[in-house]
């Protein structure tokens, strides 16, 4: 079944990068946009920037109570949830013999639990409404190992395995499921990782972003747009796919 536009979405991780791009094409598309992060200025630029109804939600996802909250704030304010696009998230590198334990919850908290509980909360209205569409923005990082990011790769393989899960109990529902796989995307969180392996390497910076660059057959690195094309999809879609962690990586992960 689809649902034509105005469907009632949040997106998490709002405020740039992959996130920003998503909202700008979800409204783009007609649907009306609750939008949140920690970064209130910018929240409110982008909500300001949009001819659709949106609400701006400041919030750390990684508190406990955000998602409960942030739930029951779109259904109290649009009677409903249709579109949950779980994209907040943060990727700290290091050797896994200098991943203390701060770090490895630090990437659990944020990549992994936050979203089992975003996805836990919009379940009850979406299954009463017989409709719904889950979308956990992960990594290639779900399906292979990457060095140096131990935590992350954790966090980002258990998201994907609550995905499968999840889309499995709810097959008869509406409801789906999904996962967005992404290779190394052109954001803010790409420019720190960068930062960081000049710090840590002394290479340039142009050799570093060829390094990233190099990881894809493609030979350069995705776009935002790219992966919100592939929200976009998962969105409109009549309810065939579901269960899936959907690569957009230039090639290098084949699955
Ligand atoms: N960039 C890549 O190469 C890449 C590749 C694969 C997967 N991904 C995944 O794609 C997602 C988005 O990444 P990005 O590259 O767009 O990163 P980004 O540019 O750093 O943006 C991250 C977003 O998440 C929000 N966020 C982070 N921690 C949060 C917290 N504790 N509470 C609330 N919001 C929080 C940030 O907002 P505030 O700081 O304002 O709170 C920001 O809006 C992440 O899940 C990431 O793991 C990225």
């Amino acid at each position: 079944m689809t649902r034509r536009p105005p469907l009632r979405c949040l997106v998490t991780g709002a405020s740039r990068g992959i996130g920003r791009t998503i909202v700008e094409h979800l409204a783009a598309s007609g649907h009306q946009v609750a939008i949140t992060a920690r970064s209130v200025g910018d929240l409110q630029s982008l909500a300001d920037s949009l001819d659709v109804p949106t609400l701006v939600l400041p919030a750390d996802v990684t508190d406990p109570g955000t998602p409960d909250g942030l739930v029951a704030d779109v259904v109290a304010a649009w009677g409903g949830i249709d579109v949950a696009v779980l994209n907040a998230g943060e990727a700290i590198s290091a050797p896994i013999h200098r991943t203390d334990d701060a770090l490895w919850q630090q990437m659990l908290d944020v990549n992994l639990t936050a979203p089992f509980r975003f996805i836990r909360a919009a379940v009850p209205p979406m299954k009463q409404a017989g409709f719904g569409r889950i979308i956990v923005i992960a990594s290639i990082a779900s399906k292979v190992g990457v060095p140096y990011i131990t935590a992350y790769s954790a966090a980002k393989h258990g998201v994907l395995g609550a995905v499968r899960s999840a889309a499995m109990e709810l097959a008869t529902t509406g409801v789906t499921v999904n996962a967005v796989c992404p290779g190394y995307v052109d954001t803010p969180l790409t420019d720190r990782a960068l930062e960081a392996i000049v710090a840590k390497t002394g290479i340039d910076m142009a050799a570093a972003r060829a390094t990233l660059e190099n990881t894809h057959p493609i030979k350069r690195l995705i776009t935002t747009d790219e992966v919100a094309s592939v929200v976009d999809m998962l969105v409109a879609d009549t309810g065939g796919i579901t269960g899936q962690g959907i690569v957009i990586d230039g090639g290098s992960v084949q699955s």
